[in-house]
């Protein structure tokens, strides 16, 4: 219909409002396109001979139902099981072990917000049941009631189960032809809901208590305003001390003080912070007794001919309240002083390096890797510098330009933890397990020694980091022996 070949301007906009308004989604040019033609079917299918009838349909009486139809043609549903591995690994790992302290017995909650046809909701159940825990309850949320149809049928093609290990598939799948359906087993821990995460009042009660939230490429899509307001009801339904994974593209930086960001094994996530107690003055290195593992490395960690480390330096009044912020873990504020900061001259490489690190920590490559180089520029002996080009390597799957890295940092400081551990894992990763289990061994002896702390150590609080080595060397050793 010549009258639904192109939008008139006014049509765009009114269509990008409405949309705004109904499910907080963002439409810039790039997606114009994609709109007219989803608006196009709908109107067909309406019978509507105009974009501007079908507006009116869409506002008038019973509109809802249309809207949602349209929301499910404009949605991108795109995902799969096990999207970002990292994830589940953390989740399994150290995110259970934290959750499960502090659940005592009860059931651990899960949210999947915006789990689109319910891949990333069974790949948490599935995680959690492979680690034991049976006391769950998944609950996967959507807009598009087309894919939650989907997901409550739970039968996948190959694409969708691509990255699901062999033996989980036989597990917890029927094959039914060339096709995969959910199995009970699994179906008992995952459950669907509908829910709009920007329709106002939004149901804290009935999500409130959760224990872990993904809810991953979703506000990617979404208006400034709309994340600003979901993120706040994130913070409001998870439990304190309780974890936020997002997509990697996504960030909470300048969006959030609620929340403290956390790495494993590549992968970030945020948790929600606690309420600090008053009194407390927090010993400088030693994991505390609640967060270590059950188990400890049989082997003495061997000595290494440790140089003094050097204390960190006198720098920048912009860099000591960075630094400050930091370990009030308020990432984002740290950021916004270093930015601030470096528009001055004479900085020196350490502010280069931390803004670096925060910026590749909230996804932010490319200026963090222009950050390095600046940094190593202005000195090419800071061994932050070169453990930040591990990173990024690291990132870019380019594992020996990253262990190489990793090895002139701990040239460097010998006695950086954080190196140990990174480079650790950059092994793990090559399947040198004996190599890696000998460096996490080091970091765990380096911080239970009080290694001086290098500026980047502050970004990564010490108990946290002995916990990961901790975890990661049980795994290698575990590993190993399997
Ligand atoms: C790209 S998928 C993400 C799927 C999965 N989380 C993943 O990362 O693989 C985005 C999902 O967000 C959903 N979504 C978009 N706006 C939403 C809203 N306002 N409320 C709830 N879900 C929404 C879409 O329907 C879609 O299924």
């Amino acid at each position: 219909m010549k009258s639904l070949a192109a939008f008139a301007e006014e049509e765009y906009e009114a269509f990008r409002d409405l949309l705004r308004d109904a499910a907080g989604l963002k439409f810039d040019e790039s997606r114009r396109e994609a709109l007219r033609l989803a608006a196009r079917t709908r109107a067909l299918a309406c019978g509507d001979e105009s974009f501007r009838v079908y507006l009116e349909r869409l506002h008038g009486e019973g509109g809802e139902a249309e809207r949602q139809r349209l929301l499910d043609l404009v949605t991108i549903q795109e995902t799969y099981f096990f999207r970002n591995p990292e994830h589940f690994q953390a989740l399994a790992g150290p995110v259970l072990h934290e959750v499960r302290l502090h659940a005592g017995g009860r059931p651990i909650r899960v949210w999947s917000a915006g789990c689109a046809t319910g891949e990333e909701a069974y790949s948490i159940g599935l995680s959690l049941l492979e680690a034991g825990v049976h006391s769950t309850e998944v609950v996967g949320t959507d807009l598009s009631e087309a894919a939650l149809g989907a997901a409550r049928t739970g039968r996948y093609g190959q694409r969708a189960v691509r990255q699901v290990p062999r033996p989980l598939l036989d597990r917890y799948f029927e094959r039914v032809d060339d096709q995969f359906l959910v199995g009970e087993t699994l179906r008992q821990v995952v459950r669907f809901e509908h829910l709009n995460l920007i329709r106002e009042p939004f149901p804290t009660v009935r999500f409130a208590g959760c224990d872990v939230l993904f809810c991953r490429n979703v506000i990617i899509y979404f208006t400034p305003e709309s994340v600003r307001r979901i993120v706040r009801t994130f913070a409001e339904c998870l439990l304190p001390g309780g974890v936020l994974f997002l997509g990697p593209s996504e960030t909470l930086w300048q969006l959030s003080t609620d929340f403290e960001l956390a790495e494993w094994g590549g992968g970030f996530y945020y948790r929600r912070r606690r309420p600090v107690p008053v009194r407390e003055a927090r010993p400088p290195v030693r994991a505390t007794a609640s967060l270590a593992p059950p188990r400890s490395p049989s082997r003495r960690p061997r000595r290494h001919p440790r140089r003094v480390a050097p204390p960190i330096p006198p720098a920048s009044s912009g860099l000591d309240k960075a630094l400050e912020a930091l370990r009030a873990g308020d990432a984002p504020g740290a950021t916004a002083i270093l930015e601030a900061s470096l528009d001055g001259q004479g900085a020196g490489a350490v502010p280069l390096v931390v803004l670096a690190y925060l910026y590749l920590s909230g996804g932010r490559r490319e200026p963090a890797v222009d950050l390095t180089r600046r940094a190593l520029a202005l000195d090419p002996l800071c061994p932050d510098a070169h453990l930040l080009e591990g990173l990024v390597a690291r990132e870019e799957g380019r594992h020996e330009e990253s262990q190489a890295a990793f090895r002139r940092a701990l040239y460097l400081e010998p006695a950086s933890a954080l190196a140990r551990y990174h480079l650790g894992q950059v092994y793990a990763v090559c399947g040198q397990r004996r190599k890696a289990e000998r460096e996490f061994s080091e970091a765990i002896r380096l911080l239970e020694a009080g290694a001086a702390a290098s500026p980047l150590s502050v970004a990564y609080p010490a108990e946290a980091l002995h916990h990961a080595c901790r975890l990661a060397w049980d795994k290698c050793r575990e590993a190993r022996r399997a």
